[in-house]
């Protein structure tokens, strides 16, 4: 059994005021939930994290950086930077970022690189938009964006990457992909990753992110290869995020 993982996506929202409210719900709820868990915050909140989370079972991270090492390169955050603050995740590909950024899969690819480099875990997301799926192209587009960052890596390193199924269209939709086409495409995914190193397959978390909320997490976190989740709407409430860490038991 590998252990569940709920991560909070706060993606461009918060303040310090409001951070340290939230964090200090999650922090004061958490109490014996067997998940582990995790905040990736905007860059500036870094800082705010290491401070107030040090020590705690709560860890932290960053939602993007840069490919390259720091230098002229303005506007970027690079991977050295989070790990500075004691960033331990960098969600890496989101389909934001590819959507209204370009990023392409290559990449994508090199920012994982650039975050292993650090000694962090890449939380490397894929997902496929409505008209993929309903052309039947879902298993192609997911598995394509994975092997470019597979083909990239030394596969020894595989068991320290998380990987996100996020169905583009079920991000902030409020439609969640039902757990049966969740596990299916879970399911594919970790086949993929057992073709290049059958150990990690084993133990890297395939999480799901999409519209998981306190009332569908159960259900979708019971599969066998939902390992946890990649949470937005629902994290910023310390509750609902609660909730799902509750439902990870
Ligand atoms: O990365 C998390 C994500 O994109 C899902 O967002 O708001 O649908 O939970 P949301």
């Amino acid at each position: 059994m590998r252990p569940k993982l709920v991560i909070g996506n706060w993606k461009m929202n918060g303040n310090r005021a409001d951070n340290a409210a939230l964090l200090a719900g999650i922090a004061a709820g958490l109490g014996a939930h067997a998940a582990a868990c995790a905040v990736c915050v905007p860059a500036p909140y870094l800082q705010q994290c290491e401070e107030t989370l040090a020590g705690s079972r709560i860890a932290w991270g960053a939602q993007d950086v840069s490919m390259h090492d720091c230098g002229a390169y303005t506007g970027e955050v690079c991977a050295r930077m989070v790990a500075d603050f004691g960033g331990r995740y960098v969600i890496v590909g989101h389909s934001e970022r590819r959507a209204y950024h370009g990023e392409s899969s290559e990449l994508v690819a090199n920012k994982v690189l650039a975050v292993l480099e650090q000694r962090m875990v890449p939380i490397v997301c894929v997902g496929e938009t409505l008209e993929q799926r309903e052309a039947g192209q879902t298993v192609q587009v997911v598995g394509a964006q994975l092997d470019a960052v597979l083909d990239a890596l030394d596969p020894q390193v595989l068991p320290g990457l998380v990987l996100a199924y996020e169905p583009v269209w079920a991000i902030g939709t409020g439609r969640n992909a039902t757990p049966d086409m969740a596990q299916q495409v879970h399911a594919q995914l970790r086949a993929r990753l057992a073709a290049r190193n059958p150990a990690a397959a084993a133990v890297v978390p395939v999480l799901y992110g999409g519209s998981m909320k306190p009332d569908n997490a159960f259900d979708l976190l019971a599969q066998p290869d939902i390992d946890g989740g990649l949470i937005g709407g629902a994290a910023l409430k310390a509750p609902d995020f609660l909730a799902i860490i509750a439902a990870a038991d």
